[in-house]
């Protein structure tokens, strides 16, 4: 069965109760709206540890001032079912005024992997996430934490955060889950209209293209980007924000493809924003 918890002293006590018994804990942060991106981590979590917890909770400081915190889809009751499906036992959802009261005041910068691409475009963001993931690691003092690599460069943000500040929890990263046509699974798609959702396609096929011109020699990033940013140009009304070629594990952009690099995309459909990427390699 699933303990809906709200209190922070109740969420740690249950979890330090778990492992009292000599049991571990695996927890998987999320701001609800769950789909099966989220539920693989929760599967992910269940395989490595024995029991699981999970977190909703719409972080508003990770929101920037025309972002869409406010119309952020919230189906808590269903996400609960979900939840409960999946085998989780134990979902943390805090108060928006327990976690930031009157006076709160800190904020974790993890430095230079916070900087470019997502931080560029989105300044604060990292920020927000970032003390808000030291924040649930309180709430929910887990032995291993589960992130996707949908959020590419928020992994970097996290594992940088845990290995500077010594934190006890081993991150552990999952792979992207997409939908049969390529589309990778976020709360957000259910923004998109049906012609939106098929020029959204075009970020998933851009990385595959990518992903075939390497494995047939090319070597030169500056063409693998010049060709995706065609490819997303033809599907018109995608506005790329940037299309990342960086060595894997790094935000660091690479001019020459040799071994491992991760390109991520992003882009906003009509109004809704996007991202995506893919290792190659
Ligand atoms: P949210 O967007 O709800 O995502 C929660 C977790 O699910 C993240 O680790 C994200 O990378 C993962 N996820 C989302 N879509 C996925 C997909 N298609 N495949 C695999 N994993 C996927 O990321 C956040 O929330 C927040 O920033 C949070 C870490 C909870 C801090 O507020």
């Amino acid at each position: 069965s699933l303990q809906v918890i709200n209190g922070v002293e109740a969420m740690r006590t249950a979890i330090r109760d778990v492992q009292r018994g000599g049991e571990t804990v695996g927890f998987v942060p999320t701001m609800g709206a769950l789909h099966e991106g989220h539920l693989s981590l929760i599967d992910a979590a269940a395989a490595e540890c024995d029991r699981v917890a999970a977190s909703i909770f719409v972080n508003p400081t990770q929101f920037g001032p025309n972002e869409d915190f406010t119309k952020y889809p919230r189906p808590l009751e269903r996400d609960l079912d979900l939840l409960r499906e999946r085998g989780c036992e134990f979902v943390f959802v805090p108060e928006a005024a327990e976690m930031y009261p009157a006076g709160y005041g800190t904020s974790i910068d993890v430095g230079a992997v916070a900087v470019p691409w997502e931080g560029a475009a989105r300044p604060g963001h990292f920020s927000g996430v970032a003390t808000v993931v030291l924040k649930l690691f309180e709430c929910v003092p887990a032995d291993r934490a589960y992130f996707g690599r949908k959020d590419y460069q928020q992994t970097l943000v996290v594992k940088r955060m845990a290995a500077d500040l010594n934190l006890p929890v081993d991150v552990r990263v999952c792979a992207i889950i997409r939908d049969a046509d390529g589309l990778a699974l976020s709360s957000r798609n259910v923004y998109l209209s049906p012609d939106e959702r098929r020029r959204a396609l075009s970020l998933s096929q851009s990385l595959r293209l990518a992903e075939e011109l390497i494995s047939g020699g090319e070597r030169d990033a500056l063409m693998v980007r010049e060709r995706m940013l065609a490819h997303l140009a033809a599907a018109g009304d995608v506005n790329v924000e940037y299309v990342a070629i960086v060595r894997d594990e790094t935000v660091d952009e690479v001019a020459t493809i040799s071994g491992p690099i991760t390109i991520a995309v992003a882009a906003k459909v009509g109004t809704t924003r996007l991202i995506d990427n893919l290792r190659i390699g």
